[in-house]
């Protein structure tokens, strides 16, 4: 473990000095860099960062609604080419609330004291961060992990296939796309839409990537019935830790805007059932 902290860390210090050495920039000379840490990616909370936060509180607007958050709830809907993105406080919540959505198309709504999953079984990525696989246990399902390929590091549509073959009754798969390379959609959406199954695309990790889809660039986040990035310091982006979950349909779109616009901190509304729709 130890050879292995420094030999990425001088790999990243390498990497640092060729593109982001912020120390050099006078813009930047109240940043205190951390030193002896393994560098993923340099969080820089300056600049407009600190003038929205001065503004947010000078204005009264500390919130899960305002102008901030309209405006970059529909630049990134725009950017990636969906109808609705919702502002929630963490990838992780964005992954729950999308789980419990396309729990409750595919099964209805949960009986009291049971999750939307219960008795169901989900394929999941084998590979990928805990957040994409939580929200299965947390409503009840049962994860089927599917094997990671070598090409993508990421779900295999081979494995996928087979899943299915051996569990016929799924509806629903969550994947990963990791480390900022998207999956072999293609041949997954395919599979998924043979099945009748939908799809809660975690792409915490690629926003920003694009995979060729019928010979037309799409970007990861819009190929998921449901769709989830995240702003987290060690995926893509560093601005700010509030992800977005994105999703295709108008009407799911607004159940999730009506649900979330207006509760503290986590983005939804019943403390035990994170989101609850028949409120
Ligand atoms: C693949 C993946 N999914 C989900 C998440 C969860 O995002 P967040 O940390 O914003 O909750 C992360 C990052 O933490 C991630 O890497």
């Amino acid at each position: 473990m130890h050879l292995l902290n420094v030999y990425y860390r001088d790999r990243f210090d390498k990497q640092r000095q060729k593109t982001m050495d912020f120390r050099k920039d006078s813009r930047f000379k109240e940043i205190v860099p951390f030193e002896h840490k393994v560098w993923l990616s340099s969080p820089t909370m300056h600049g407009d960062e600190q003038r929205f936060v001065d503004e947010a509180i000078r204005t009264n607007w500390v919130s899960t609604i305002g102008a901030n958050i309209n405006t970059i709830e529909r630049e990134l809907a725009q950017y990636i080419g969906c109808q609705h993105a919702v502002a929630l406080s963490s990838g992780t919540a964005a992954l729950h609330l999308a789980t419990k959505l396309a729990a409750e198309r595919l099964y209805g709504r949960a009986k009291p004291n049971e999750g939307t999953l219960a008795g169901k079984r989900v394929f999941c990525s084998d590979m990928t961060f805990d957040a994409s696989v939580n929200p299965v246990a947390y409503e009840g399902g049962e994860a089927v992990f599917v094997d990671t390929e070598r090409d993508t590091w990421n779900m295999d549509p081979v494995a996928l296939e087979k899943a299915f073959e051996q569990y016929p009754d799924v509806k629903l798969i969550v994947l990963a796309h990791l480390y900022g390379t998207p999956g072999k959609m293609a041949e997954i959406k395919r599979i998924a839409d043979a099945h009748g199954a939908l799809i809660v695309e975690d792409a915490a990790e690629s926003l920003g990537a694009k995979y060729k889809l019928d010979g037309k660039w799409v970007e990861t986040g819009a190929f998921g019935d449901y769709s989830c990035i995240s702003f987290i310091v060690f995926t893509e982006r560093t601005e700010d830790e509030r992800a977005k979950t994105v999703t295709y349909g108008q009407e799911t779109g607004q159940i999730a805007h009506e649900n979330c616009a207006f509760c503290p901190y986590t983005g939804f509304r019943d403390e035990q059932n994170w989101l609850s729709l028949a409120a």
